[in-house]
């Protein structure tokens, strides 16, 4: 037996990867397979809770992440990297944990009620979408997961993941460890205008964005807003374009690039121009790595559905332990009946 804890993320498959998916997510995803034992997986089924009118990019969005993933680090012999509806024991214990869950715990739930509040362009009043997290429970402890790698505004999910795990395990039997929430530091990723990156604000710089689209954005970069004359200096610590230089150039490009900013030695238009064949230089080697997955689908297709049936081994033991659990196996029952 091996004492590694297990590691369990998972991404929604909606569209391209951008810069906060890589500095948020997957840098983090990379180191933490050194340590344990790891299943990423691209949540397609909770794709559908908001795609549900037209999921006809779902499965392309999934293999592009996929593409991305691996492209950015994500090793998947050491690792375990899947799509959900590829092991549709989800859906079983989903379903199971669907029948303990009480309404109110999921009604409770602060992302559901703004989401409900915020977002009119979709109808979200589903069972679906309201079932959310009862789907998100069933991801992480279908593989008795110990730790769950999860952004702040994650962490609500956990805790009713939390709950209700602790609930299956008093009525039927203590199958499952309680999920504990891995907080891993991250940088906050400005997008193009400050506020946080993201694709419905729309101020992403996408992983697959060719080196004439990450200049094109790069020039609409929002800078220091207290520096308005060239011969103004600026404040690198509150200014966004600075922000990027920190994550993505060479360190002495970046001090070198405080120290003149400061100084207005440098100016925003150059500045910007530095930093977009700064972050074209930077993100070449993943998007080659991407453009060659994609190009052999069939090697794409074939490292998902060794994933996929690596994850359902373990899936599979679990959902047997599950079904003695509750009562529903019936070789076991048929031995009780006698004859
Ligand atoms: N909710 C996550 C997201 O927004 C995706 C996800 C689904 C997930 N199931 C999970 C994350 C289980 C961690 C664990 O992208």
């Amino acid at each position: 037996m091996s004492d590694r804890q297990v590691v369990l993320s998972g991404m929604r498959s909606t569209g391209q990867l951008h810069l906060g998916h890589y500095f948020g997510t997957l840098k983090n995803w990379v180191a933490l397979q050194e340590q344990h034992d790891c299943y990423f997986f691209a949540a397609d089924w909770h794709a559908l809770t908001s795609e549900y009118e037209d999921p006809s990019r779902v499965a392309s969005s999934t293999l592009e992440a996929l593409a991305d993933w691996i492209a950015a680090g994500i090793d998947p012999e050491r690792s375990v990297v899947f799509v959900q509806s590829m092991v549709p024991e989800h859906a079983e214990l989903h379903l199971l944990l669907s029948m303990i869950t009480p309404l109110g715990w999921l009604e409770r739930v602060p992302t559901y009620k703004e989401q409900m509040r915020e977002i009119e362009a979709r109808d979200l009043s589903t069972y679906g979408f309201l079932g959310y997290p009862v789907l998100q429970t069933a991801d992480i402890i279908l593989y008795r997961a110990n730790l769950v790698p999860v952004g702040e505004d994650q962490a609500s999910h956990l805790e009713i993941s939390r709950e209700i795990t602790r609930r299956f395990n008093s009525l039927y039997r203590p199958v499952f460890p309680e999920p504990r929430a891995l907080f891993t530091p991250t940088p906050r990723i400005p997008g193009l205008d400050g506020r946080k990156m993201s694709k419905s604000y729309g101020n992403a710089i996408n992983l697959s964005d060719p080196p004439e689209v990450i200049r094109e954005k790069c020039r609409s970069m929002f800078t220091d807003p207290t520096r308005i004359r060239r011969s103004d200096p600026g404040h690198p610590e509150t200014c966004n374009l600075f922000a990027f230089h920190r994550l993505v150039s060479p360190p002495e490009v970046a001090d070198r690039v405080e120290r003149e900013c400061r100084a207005a030695a440098i100016g925003c238009v150059e500045d910007k121009k530095l930093l977009a064949e700064q972050l074209i230089a930077f993100l070449e080697p993943l998007q080659r790595r991407r453009a060659e997955l994609l190009a052999d689908r069939g090697q794409l297709l074939a490292i998902l559905r060794r994933g996929s049936e690596r994850a359902r081994e373990r899936a599979g033991a679990t959902m047997a332990a599950v079904r003695e659990a509750v009562g529903l196996d019936y070789s076991r029952a048929l031995e009780g009946m006698g004859s």
